[in-house]
C-alpha cells in the first residue's frame, strides 16, 4: 500500500488553479487511449473526469501498470494515483509565450504526440486544461467484465435495472440524483424558513383512505392481524394538527398496490404538508412559493400566482382534470344543436344524461379515409362506441356520414361553434360525461403530439379547484370520494349532503398541474366529527365499519381540532418533469419495474415455510423450496 490517503482532490474540480500542485486522486478508469505509445486515461469519480497521461519515456513503471490495466477490462477498475497537475499539451504555446520553464518539456512531448484537435477535450472535461503524469499508482479494486457497455443506448431497461449499481455510474443517472437532492434541499429550506416542523410518521399502520390497494404486513405477535403500509401519511398529519403541531412537513414514503405506469411506482415519495388555521388560499400561496424555489433549484423560473381553474371548466375545455394548456385544440359542446336534429342515437344519449363534445383539427380535411379510420379505432380503444366526423371542404361544403341526420344548416352551426374553417375536420363523441371527457381529452393530447403543437419550452402551472366531492363508480355501484373522505365539502353544499344529492356536492380540494401532469393534490379537511360521520355515511360505510376503520380519527376530531388543510406533491414526478424524463424510474435510485419487481434483488421473493408458520400464514401457491 503506497497510500495513507485515497484522495485529496476531486477529478472534475481540478483546474488551472491547481497547476504544479502535488495531489492524490482515486477513481474509476472509464477509458484508455493509446496514441503513439502514450496512454491517455480518463479517470472518473462523482465529480467528473480527469486526464492521466503515461509516457513510457518519462515514467516506464507507471506506463507498465496502466498497460496492464488496459489489457483487463476498464470502465470498472479503480486506481489511486499521485502526481503533479500540469497544463494540457494544447497550452504548450501559452507555456512557451509565458516562458514557464518547468512545464516546457511536458508540453513539448505532448504536443508532438497528440493527434487530436484540442477542442475535442473541451466539452467533456470542464477540467480540460490540466492533466497529470502520475508518479505513483496503485490498483485499488479490480473488476469482472461489465455485463453491458454503460453508454450503449440499445441496452434494455431490464438489464440496466438488474445492474442498477452500474447504471448509476452513468453521468445522466448521477445528474438526476443530484437534481433530486437539490430539489429536496430547496424544499427543506423553504419550509424550515416558514417554521414548518419535519415529523416522521409510522410505516406500519392500520389503513389509509387514499383508495388504492394496501400493501399488508402480517403480524407475528398478533395472530391473524395485519398492518398496512401507508398509502400516504394523511391520517397522521391530520392527527399532528389535533396535536397542536400547526405546520408539518415530511419527505414521506408512500406505498400503493396499484397498476403501474411510467408515472407510478408501488413505493414513491411525497412532499407532504399540513397546516392549521388556514384556508385554501393560504395553502395555495404557500405551495406556490415552494414551487418557485424548487423550480429555481432546477434552473427554471416560474411566476405565481398560477391560474385557478374550476374543475368543470377544465373538463369542458380540455377533457381532463390535469389539462395541458401548452396548446389549444379546446373542446366544444354541440349538445343544443344535436338536440334540434334527427340524430336520434346521439339525441337519446343526451336525453339520458349524456353529453357531446367535439374537437376541431385545423387542416384535417386532408386526412385520408384510412387515417380517419385509424383515429376512430384509437377513440374506440379509449372506450368510444363511435367517433363522428364532419369534414369542411375547401369549397365550403360539408362532408360526413352524419349528414343523413344533420341538416346542412346544422352542420354549418356546428362549424361556427367549433370555430372551424374550410379545410378543417371536426370529431365528436356522445356518451356518459366521464367517458366523453376521457376520450376527448385523450384525443386532444394525441392530436397535440401528432400535429407537434406542444411547446416544450413552456412551464404551465395551474391549479384545478372546486372538485366534486364524490364521483359515481359503476364498478362499486356507489359514490366514492374523489379525493379522500377527510376532504371538506363546501359549506354551501352541506344541505345537498343531507338530502342525498351527492353528485352536486363540491369539495374544497385543489390539484396543482404542471404541463398536463398532476403534480400534487390536497384539500381543506373536515374538522367536525359530525360532518365526518355524514361523509362516511354518504360513502356507504355503516357506523360500525366507519368506527372499525377510522374510529380513532373521528374520536380525535372531538377533542378540539383546529381548522386545517394541506397538500402532497409527488416528489418523483416533480423531479422527473424537471429532469425532462418521461419515467419516474429514472429519478429513483432503485425503482421497481412495471411488474412491481426489483430486478436487482429479485424482490418480491418467497418466504420459507418456517417464516410463514411464524406469521400464521398458509400459502395457496406451491412453494419452490422444500423446508
Ligand atoms: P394523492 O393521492 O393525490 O394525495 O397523491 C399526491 C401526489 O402523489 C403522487 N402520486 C404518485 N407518484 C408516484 N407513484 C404513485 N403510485 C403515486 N400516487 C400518487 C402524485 C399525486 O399528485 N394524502 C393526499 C394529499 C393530501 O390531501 O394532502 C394524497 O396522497 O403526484
Ligand atoms: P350508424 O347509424 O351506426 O352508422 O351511426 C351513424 C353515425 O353516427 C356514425 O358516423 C357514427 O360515428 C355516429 N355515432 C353513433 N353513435 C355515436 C356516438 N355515441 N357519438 C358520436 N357519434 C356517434
Amino acid at each position: 500500500m503506497i497510500k495513507t490517503k485515497f484522495k485529496d482532490h476531486e477529478c472534475g474540480k481540478l483546474s488551472l488553479n491547481n497547476i504544479d500542485e502535488h495531489i492524490t486522486l482515486s477513481g474509476w478508469v472509464s477509458c484508455i487511449r493509446d496514441l503513439g505509445g502514450i496512454l491517455f486515461v480518463e479517470l472518473r469519480d462523482r465529480s467528473g473526469f480527469f486526464q492521466i497521461v503515461a509516457n513510457p519515456q518519462i515514467n516506464p513503471e507507471i506506463h507498465k501498470v496502466l498497460e496492464h490495466v488496459r489489457s483487463e477490462c476498464y470502465e470498472c477498475m479503480i486506481l489511486v494515483l499521485e502526481g503533479a497537475v500540469h497544463f494540457m499539451q494544447r497550452y504548450h504555446d501559452l507555456i512557451e509565450s509565458e516562458k514557464i520553464e518547468s512545464l516546457k518539456e511536458v508540453g513539448k512531448i505532448c504536443m508532438k504526440l497528440s493527434k487530436r484537435p484540442p477542442e475535442t477535450y473541451n466539452e467533456k472535461y470542464p477540467t480540460g486544461q490540466v492533466e497529470m503524469y502520475p508518479e505513483k499508482i496503485e490498483v485499488l479494486s479490480t473488476s469482472k467484465v461489465l455485463p453491458f457497455v454503460l453508454d450503449d443506448d440499445n441496452v434494455s431497461e431490464d438489464i440496466r435495472l438488474k445492474y442498477r449499481y452500474l447504471d448509476l455510474r452513468r453521468e445522466q443517472m448521477l445528474s438526476k440524483l443530484v437534481m433530486r437532492h437539490n430539489i429536496v434541499q430547496a424544499i427543506r429550506n423553504y419550509l424550515n424558513n416558514l417554521d414548518f416542523l419535519e415529523v416522521e410518521t409510522p410505516i406500519l399502520i392500520k389503513t389509509t383512505p387514499e383508495g388504492a390497494r394496501d400493501y399488508l404486513v402480517p403480524s407475528r405477535v398478533q395472530e391473524g392481524k395485519f398492518y398496512a403500509l401507508p398509502q400516504s401519511p394523511q391520517i397522521f398529519k391530520q392527527l399532528l394538527m389535533v396535536g397542536g403541531i400547526e405546520r408539518y412537513y415530511q419527505i414521506a414514503k408512500c406505498f400503493r398496490d396499484e397498476d403501474l405506469r411510467a408515472d407510478r411506482q408501488p413505493e414513491f415519495t411525497q412532499i407532504d404538508i399540513e397546516m392549521s388555521f388556514v384556508e385554501q388560499q393560504d395553502v395555495i400561496k404557500c405551495v406556490e412559493g415552494l414551487i418557485v424555489d424548487t423550480f429555481k433549484a432546477a434552473g427554471v423560473e416560474v411566476k405565481p400566482p398560477f391560474i385557478q381553474m374550476p374543475w368543470q371548466e377544465a373538463m369542458d375545455r380540455f377533457g381532463s382534470d390535469k389539462p395541458d394548456t401548452r396548446f389549444g385544440l379546446e373542446l366544444f359542446d354541440i349538445g343544443d344543436i344535436i338536440l334540434q336534429s334527427e340524430f336520434k342515437i346521439v339525441r337519446d344519449t343526451l336525453e339520458n344524461g349524456g353529453i357531446v363534445r367535439g374537437i376541431r383539427i385545423p387542416g384535417g380535411a386532408k386526412f385520408s379515409r384510412k387515417d380517419i379510420d385509424d383515429i376512430t379505432k384509437l377513440a374506440v380503444s379509449f372506450g368510444a362506441k363511435a367517433l363522428a366526423n364532419i369534414i369542411y371542404n375547401e369549397d365550403g361544403t360539408a362532408k360526413s356520414p352524419v349528414l343523413k341526420f344533420v341538416t346542412e344548416e346544422q352542420a354549418q352551426a356546428i362549424k361556427d361553434r367549433a370555430g372551424a374553417e374550410n379545410g378543417d375536420i371536426i370529431f365528436f363523441v356522445a356518451d356518459k360525461p366521464k367517458l366523453v371527457y376521457d376520450i376527448m381529452g385523450r384525443l386532444r393530447l394525441y392530436f397535440g403530439k401528432r400535429l407537434d403543437l406542444i411547446d416544450e419550452s413552456k412551464h404551465n402551472l395551474l391549479w384545478v379547484v372546486d372538485f366534486p366531492m364524490f364521483e359515481w363508480s359503476d364498478e362499486e355501484g356507489r359514490f366514492m370520494a374523489m379525493h379522500h373522505p377527510f376532504t371538506s365539502p363546501c359549506i354551501e353544499d352541506l344541505d345537498k349532503l343531507k338530502s342525498g344529492d351527492l353528485g352536486n356536492v363540491k369539495s374544497i380540494a385543489y390539484d396543482i398541474v404542471y404541463n398536463g401532469t398532476e403534480l400534487g393534490g390536497g384539500s381543506v379537511r373536515i374538522h367536525s366529527s359530525e360532518v365526518q360521520s355524514a361523509i362516511f355515511k354518504a360513502l356507504g360505510l355503516t357506523e360500525d365499519e366507519a368506527k372499525e376503520k377510522f374510529g380513532f380519527m373521528v374520536n380525535a376530531l372531538q377533542y378540539g381540532t383546529p381548522p386545517h388543510a394541506g397538500l402532497a406533491i409527488g416528489l418523483d414526478r416533480l423531479v422527473a418533469l424537471l429532469c425532462r424524463t418521461d419515467s419516474i424510474r429514472d429519478v429513483i435510485a432503485f425503482p421497481k419495474n412495471s411488474g412491481a419487481k426489483d430486478l436487482m434483488s429479485d424482490a418480491p421473493g418467497e418466504a420459507s415455510l418456517q417464516q410463514l408458520r411464524e406469521l400464521h400464514l398458509k400459502s395457496t401457491v406451491q412453494p419452490h423450496h422444500k423446508n
